[in-house]
């Protein structure tokens, strides 16, 4: 058994930073695990304009701590108005890598996100044009579809049919949580790629109900059942290099998880990659951690691998009950228990 892991610098391809008091607690917290992260737009009132993506991020920079290096990221959030001159601003940015859609109602702030496909039209041809990604939540909103198929059908009524419309718009599906969206990226014939978050990699849906309601495993897209966390895992650790590391961690106060309508989201910046270096040794596959982790994102979003490496140790270590942000609590992915890697 190694003792020790080596990986170059990893980045994480969907993180939520949050804004305000949060974000001196969050940002070290990423900047401690990762170089660069692609930050999620759901701020109230969302991230539709570079201008705005442009203050986002200095509001993010002022608090990296000093004497650490993190490079964010920063995607647009997808409307039903997005121009393509916007996108043209966009991919014109040094700084705009993505712009990300949300189907309006899915999930966390999402009432700004797109109500049907069709109506972004102009912006969806505008960034194939720029070559600018297309970040997907891929979760249909219809009631009447149950919950744990949401994904599935959104392949065949939205992604399926926007492939054929814009077959050279890159697109990331993000947080992936089924065997059918691993196979749709495996097969696809275009610039496909996806991100998988731990806790889809570590967890099945009984993690949501085990000996009571667990409001801290409920995210969305929701856990699905063992076959598909399986087949989650395979592809992850298949070598693929469509496939690469997104946490989606997803704070929120304690209070709003421990609710009579708890929201959606795991927190896992505290220990990502050591809870990825688990699910990876679980299947056999630490040497295959380092694509996934640090060379396969970079290489869809046309970044260069970082320099520098970080190193994960073989040692036992209890996860906090929870973490500070801004002035209230977070409680962690894995809270109480032990992990067996930690990161130098
Ligand atoms: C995210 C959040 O809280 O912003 N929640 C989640 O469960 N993943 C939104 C999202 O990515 O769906
Ligand atoms: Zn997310």
């Amino acid at each position: 058994m190694p003792q020790t892991l080596v990986l170059r610098r990893p980045d994480d391809w969907h993180i939520h930073l949050r804004d305000g008091a949060a974000l001196l607690s969050l940002v070290p917290a990423a900047a401690r695990q990762f170089a660069r992260a692609i930050v999620m737009p759901n701020l109230r009132p969302p991230v539709t304009t570079v201008q705005a993506a442009l203050a986002y991020r200095n509001a993010i920079m002022a608090a990296v701590p000093a004497g650490m290096a993190f490079e964010p990221l920063m995607t647009l959030y997808l409307t039903d108005n997005t121009s393509a001159d916007e996108v043209a601003r966009a991919a014109a940015s040094d700084h705009v890598h993505g712009i990300k859609y949300y189907p309006a109602g899915a999930t966390t702030n999402s009432e700004s996100g797109v109500t049907r496909i069709e109506r972004a039209s102009a912006a969806l041809e505008a960034m194939e044009r720029h070559g600018l990604p297309l970040l997907m939540h891929g979760e249909v909103t219809d009631p009447a579809i149950d919950i744990f198929d949401r994904e599935r059908v959104f392949l065949d009524t939205v992604l399926e049919p926007l492939r054929r419309r814009f077959p050279s718009l890159r697109i990331v599906l993000e947080h992936i949580t089924t065997a059918e969206a691993a196979a749709f990226v495996t097969e696809a014939t275009g610039p496909v790629a996806a991100t998988l978050t731990a806790q889809h990699l570590l967890l099945n849906r009984n993690a949501i109900f085990d000996g009571g309601i667990r409001p801290h495993a409920y995210c969305l897209p929701v856990l699905k059942r063992e076959s598909h966390r399986q087949a989650l895992l395979a592809a992850a650790t298949s070598g693929n290099p469509r496939f690469f590391l997104g946490t989606d961690s997803a704070p929120h106060t304690r209070a709003n998880k421990e609710s009579g309508c708890g929201h959606a989201g795991v927190y896992s910046a505290h220990a990502a990659i050591e809870l990825y270096a688990e699910a990876f040794e679980a299947a056999g596959a630490l040497d295959r951690l380092e694509a996934f982790a640090s060379l396969n994102g970079p290489r869809f979003y046309g970044l260069a691998a970082n320099e520098g490496q970080v190193t994960l140790e073989r040692l036992d270590w209890t996860v906090p009950a929870s973490y500070p942000m801004g002035d209230d609590t977070v409680v962690p992915l894995r809270a109480g228990h032990t992990l067996h890697w930690r990161l130098v």
